[in-house]
């Protein structure tokens, strides 16, 4: 049976990038608690259109967990309050009748505010650019088995490759880090032959981009752990950690 939810919602509003900006008070009643929480905005935004006011702008694309685009902080923590999903996979039955719901954009100097609650998360593709890829031309596709590898080391690699490059783990740090997204790009290809090769060319210049784009440092407080909708774990640190030092090493 369909319950609805009476809500109040406090969403950050911010004209663009260098604007004030301020939270601002909104009330939605009957919201379906089988409605997903981006249809509980898209509500919002029709009656804010509907009264002729500045619909609420904010990131989405594939609405189901893929994408990495529903970069919102709900409540105090990056994709709100569910476990191991983004905000686009987040339901409105987590949420109370008469609660109140703040909705603030990731807040973290390597993503800075162009609208409401939409930040510019391209610092990860520039990370990326600085070497998250195997630069020798691969050729065509190979047989699945013409390499072999051990089935443990293809599971490793596929759990840090899930990483959707949302920011969680950004948002959650308290010192605005992006090591767990690193790790996870640096490990996909680390534990796999074919990007083993560049491993720590890899991991030294994706951290020097990273250290120049104003993420922070790792202090190992495993917030990012905790918030990251893939569980990426915090094992790929200790990895690219070492990755790194055997390229200082070799400097
Ligand atoms: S490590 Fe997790 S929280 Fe960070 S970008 Fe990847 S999926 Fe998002
Ligand atoms: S909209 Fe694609 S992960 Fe949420």
């Amino acid at each position: 049976m369909e319950n609805s939810i009476n809500i109040k919602l406090k969403v950050w509003r911010q004209a663009g990038p260098k604007a004030k900006g301020r939270f601002e008070t909104y009330e939605l009643s009957n919201i379906s608690t089988d409605s997903s929480f981006l249809e509980m905005l898209d509500i919002l935004n029709e009656q804010l259109i509907n009264k002729g006011e500045e619909p609420v702008a904010f990131d989405h694309d594939c609405r189901e967990g893929i994408c990495g685009m529903c970069s919102l902080y709900i409540n105090g923590r990056p994709h709100g309050p569910d476990d191991d999903v983004t905000t686009c996979q987040l339901h409105m039955r987590k949420f109370k009748d008469g609660q109140t719901i703040t909705i603030e954009p990731w807040r973290s100097a390597g993503f800075p505010v162009i609208k409401d609650l939409i930040v510019d998360r391209t610092a990860f593709d520039q990370i990326i650019a600085a070497g998250g890829y195997v630069s020798v031309n691969t050729g065509g596709i190979p047989d699945a088995n013409a390499i072999p590898i051990p089935k443990p080391d293809a599971d490793e690699a596929m759990d840090a490759a899930s990483c959707i490059g949302c920011g969680a783990c950004v948002a959650a740090c308290k010192n605005g880090s992006a090591m767990l997204f690193v790790s996870a790009k640096v490990s996909q290809m680390a534990l796999l032959p074919q990007g083993r090769v560049e491993g720590a060319r890899r991991a030294k210049n994706m951290v020097a981009k990273m250290d120049e784009l104003g993420f922070g440092n790792c202090t190992n407080t495993g917030a990012c752990e905790v918030e990251c909708p893939k569980g990426i774990s915090l094992a790929n640190i200790a990895r690219l950690n070492r990755e790194f030092l055997k390229a200082k090493a070799q400097d």
